[in-house]
This record gives C-alpha cells, sequence and structure tokens, in this order.
C-alpha cells in the first residue's frame, strides 16, 4: 500500500495510473477501522482496478468539539488493517492540505435532509459532510464511491451532491455489518464499556421490534414504544426513532401497507452517540 499525505502527490500517482484505463474505487473514513469499513474496501477491490481509502477525521462535521476530540484515533492499526485487505493507496491528509487558508465554504441545497433526523439533531452536520466530500471526490475523482448504509440519510445527502456536483462518480452503498448481537459496527463503539456493548445491543431489537409489529395503520405508536425499549435498556437519552419514506425520508405517520419504509434511531448511551436504521420492506 503505498501512503500520499499531499494532494498533489496523490493526484500525480492517479493520473499515471489512469493512463492504463483502470476503474478506481474510493473509500473515504474517519479512521478507526472496523470490519465495517473492510466491507467497503472488500467492494471496492471487487468492483474497481484500484482501491483508494482516505482517513479524515474531519472538523467541519462536527456540531460537538468535544464529540471530535474524542473521536477515536487509532491509525497505526488501521494501517495494518488496510495493509492485510490489499488497499492500493492510503491517503492521509492533515487539516490544512484539506481545508488551506484560502478554502471557500460552500453551501449545500439539501433541501429536508438538512433538517430532519440527524440534520435535525446535528446542525450544520451534513453541509460539513458535503464540504469534505465534495474537496475528496474532487481530488480523486473516483469511477466508484462505497459508502455504508448504517449511515442511511448520509447515503440520501451524498446521492444528492453526486447530482448537483455532475461528477462522474457512481455511489456503491454496502449493507451495515453487525456484530453477533446485532449492534451496528462504528468506530464510537470504541468509546463503549464491555457493559455498554451489551446494552447498546437495544438499538437494533427496538428497529427489530418495529419491523415485526408493524401493520398498515398508525405508526405513532410504534415509535413510542421502540424508544421506551431503549430507555429501559439503559440509554440516557433517544434523539429520534423514526418511520420514514425510504426514499424521501419524510415521516410515515399512516403507512398504507405498500410504500417502501425504513425505521431510524438515534440515542446516547453513557455520553457515545449511536445511530442505526433497518428496512421495514425489504431485507
Ligand atoms: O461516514 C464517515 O465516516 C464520514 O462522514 C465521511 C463520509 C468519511 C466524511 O467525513
Amino acid at each position: 500500500m503505498i501512503l500520499f499525505k499531499t494532494i498533489n502527490e496523490l493526484k500525480k500517482y492517479i493520473t499515471a495510473k489512469r493512463l492504463s484505463g483502470i476503474s478506481v474505487g474510493f473509500v473515504p473514513t474517519m479512521g478507526a477501522l472496523h470490519s465495517g469499513h473492510l466491507s467497503l474496501l472488500r467492494a471496492s477491490k471487487t468492483t474497481t482496478e484500484l482501491t483508494i481509502c482516505s482517513i479524515f477525521v474531519n472538523p467541519a462535521q462536527f456540531n460537538d468539539p468535544s464529540d471530535y476530540q474524542q473521536y477515536p484515533v487509532t491509525i497505526e492499526q488501521d494501517i495494518r488493517l488496510l495493509e492485510s485487505e490489499n488497499c492500493d493507496v492510503l491517503f492521509l491528509p492533515s487539516v490544512p492540505e484539506i481545508y488551506p487558508a484560502d478554502f471557500q465554504k460552500k453551501q449545500y441545497k439539501l433541501g429536508a435532509l438538512e433538517t430532519s433526523l440527524e440534520g435535525e439533531f446535528r446542525p450544520g452536520h451534513f453541509q460539513g459532510v458535503c464540504q469534505v466530500v465534495d474537496r475528496l471526490l474532487s481530488i480523486v475523482e473516483p469511477d466508484w464511491l462505497f459508502l455504508g448504509r448504517k449511515d442511511y440519510q448520509q447515503c440520501m445527502v451524498i446521492t444528492e451532491l453526486i447530482r448537483q456536483t455532475g461528477i462522474h462518480t457512481r455511489l456503491q452503498i454496502v449493507p451495515t455489518m453487525r456484530e453477533a448481537s446485532g449492534l451496528a459496527m462504528s468506530s464510537r463503539n470504541l468509546r463503549l464499556t464491555a457493559q455498554d456493548r451489551e446494552k447498546a445491543t437495544a438499538i437494533y431489537r427496538s428497529l427489530q421490534w418495529i419491523k415485526t409489529t408493524i401493520r398498515p395503520g398508525t405508526t405513532l405508536a410504534l415509535s413510542e414504544a421502540a424508544e421506551k425499549i431503549l430507555l429501559e435498556a439503559g440509554f440516557d437519552k433517544v434523539d429520534y426513532i423514526s418511520i420514514a419514506d425510504a426514499q424521501s425520508l419524510e415521516p410515515i405517520e399512516n403507512w398504507d401497507g405498500q410504500l417502501p419504509i425504513v425505521a431510524l434511531a438515534a440515542g446516547f448511551l453513557s455520553g457515545v452517540r449511536l445511530i442505526d436504521n433497518i428496512s421495514l420492506t425489504g431485507e
């Protein structure tokens, strides 16, 4: 694996590689890699001929400065994992490399995606995500971008970003990887004690409970009961449990039994914010 820290070196390398007509896959991450990230790398390795991973903890997407400061950094282990997956290139830029003094912040039009669910509870988060992903895509210009379904709303935001920028990159959304307990893999799980990891499984359990219980008609009581499951399991606070249109993320209060829908949840456990989602109408 080749490691680049500067945009110029990385671009020179990609330009030379592209002369042979190869396809480029890109897996952007914030590090603290786990099996979920590795499944993105594997998807890239099977779809494209050159896999580039980036590790950059993007300050612009943290609405809470203490969350940014506490974000786990495990760079040496990350490099070992990337090498074991035969990742071709690691891009490891500094903050000034991505955001130089003359960086022009853009404003992205994300409509309701920006103010609902994650957008409501993490103001500015998706503008920050777009800021960095736009920048990274313009540097790497990949044929394929790989993102995890665990960040369902982020996948929708990036789909919209790709549409708006007109960049020729296709997005592949990779299924959520889970622990045997059902807990969705996340870098934030590193901040949970063994006991909290056990309690954290309630988030998947509550979503599964919605899936097995939902019937056409009103959905409000389901979200409320699922929230109770989380609080009784020891979650300190639930930001939302939403049953939403799988395409637009608009909340569905009265389901017709046909529309594809998802259940999404976010809550705090011992100060760590966890999110998860499942489809209620597909696998
Ligand atoms: O999902 C993440 O890890 C981040 O939001 C991303 C896409 C790498 C942008 O910083």
